[in-house]
């Protein structure tokens, strides 16, 4: 079967990594006799398209991806462009678009992969955060009172949406996956004691679909708190559940626990399969480190292995887990993670490590 993939690298390091993804998966097709193949397109989209053409992406664009099978993206963002219009013309475009209302994002300690938070090798730490990724705090909901006379008298809202329907589905998911686990719990995070309203719909859905899942243990905590526990009990939690806001902050807190915001992975799911899915790293552009060779592919193959899962490739992402597992146990490591290798380096252990 040949699978079509749109490929949107996009800014800065999205290049590097969109690229070594590529070239570890075309080495698994290759490796798969013709059972399997890829056939790429690629778009130019992102910062330099938006210079040239005002646009972050075509007019059309969406109409134009929706056949792929997915879409692997980079990342987005450079500092020509103010990330707000960056990030809602290229990113949350697609994310919204194509309904892709499941954000997963796992997080994992890595063999080989020592962090601040993770001193000893054998601690261990396995979780995935479910993110809310079509309304709450990124509805777009607001404005800015543009008419504002005079210094210091503007005025601006920025609303967050919760619906009844958009909190079910998000936590049906998250009960989903959690049984899928060794450990069954599902953790919802909120501030509902200081935002009185659709953070209180999001609990009170939450109270009555854990009635449903009996079998799975439940616990509601508040972002503040779950910020601590994240860092001082890892090991009580599982599947994390949280809003579109909440949970982009906690998931790169959790990528710095394991080590590097370069290792996350993450799939942006339109779980009815109506519209593609789209798989990225969690990390953003990284201007600072771009065009160097110095990017930690691991986040991007990672996502590249989240996609084989999707595209129904689960022994071949498997393998592909196994083999960063490999890379990284080997010391096979970039800066970003206290070693000397580069993208290409990394990228090239991986593909050895698959046979
Ligand atoms: P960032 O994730 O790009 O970088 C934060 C830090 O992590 C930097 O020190 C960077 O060098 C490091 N880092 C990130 N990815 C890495 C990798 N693969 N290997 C090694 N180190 C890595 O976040 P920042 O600096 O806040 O944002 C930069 C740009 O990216 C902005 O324009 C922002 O809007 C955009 N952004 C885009 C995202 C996306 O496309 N999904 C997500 C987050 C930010
Ligand atoms: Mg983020």
């Amino acid at each position: 079967r040949v699978f079509r993939i749109a490929a949107i690298p996009a800014d800065g390091v999205g290049a590097e990594v969109v690229a070594a993804g590529r070239t570890v998966l075309d080495a698994l097709a290759a490796a798969s006799h013709g059972t399997f193949a890829f056939d790429w397109t690629e778009f130019p989209w992102g910062c330099d398209h938006y210079q040239r053409t005002g646009r972050m992406m075509d007019e059309d664009g969406l109409e134009t991806l929706k056949d792929f099978d997915a879409i692997y993206f980079g990342a987005v963002g450079w500092p020509t462009v103010p990330d707000h219009v960056s990030l809602w013309g290229l990113r949350l475009k697609i994310c919204q678009g194509f309904d892709q209302w499941a954000n997963v994002r796992p997080v994992h300690f890595l063999p080989g992969v020592l962090s601040p938070l993770r001193k000893a090798a054998d601690t261990e730490l396995d979780w995935v955060v479910v993110r809310e990724n079509s309304e709450g705090e990124y509805s777009g909901l607001g404005g800015r009172n543009l008419s504002a006379r005079g210094p210091g008298s503007e005025v601006a809202v920025q609303s967050a949406l919760f619906t009844e329907t958009g909190c079910e589905r998000i936590m049906r998911f998250a009960f989903d996956l959690a049984r899928t686990r060794v450990r069954r719990k599902v953790s919802s995070v909120t501030k509902s004691n200081a935002q009185q309203y659709g953070m209180v719909l999001w609990d009170e859905v939450f109270t009555r679909v854990a009635a449903d899942y009996p079998d799975v243990e439940t616990e509601s905590v508040l972002v503040d708190a779950m910020s601590a526990k994240f860092v001082l009990h890892p090991e009580d939690l599982s599947v994390v559940v949280a809003s579109n806001l909440h949970a982009d902050i906690l998931s790169d807190l959790g990528s710095a626990m394991a080590g590097s915001l370069g290792l996350a992975s993450s799939a942006n799911l339109n779980p009815e399969k109506r519209f593609p899915s789209m798989f990225e790293p969690v990390h953003g552009s990284a201007p600072d480190i771009a065009g160097q060779g110095l990017a930690n592919p691991i986040g991007a193959i990672g996502s590249a292995a989240l996609m084989l899962g999707h595209l129904g490739l689960t022994d071949e992402a498997a393998r592909l887990t196994k083999a960063i597992e490999a890379t990284t146990g080997a010391g096979v490591l970039t800066p970003d993670v206290g070693g000397r290798a580069t993208t290409t380096d990394v990228t090239a252990a991986v593909i050895d490590h698959l046979t």
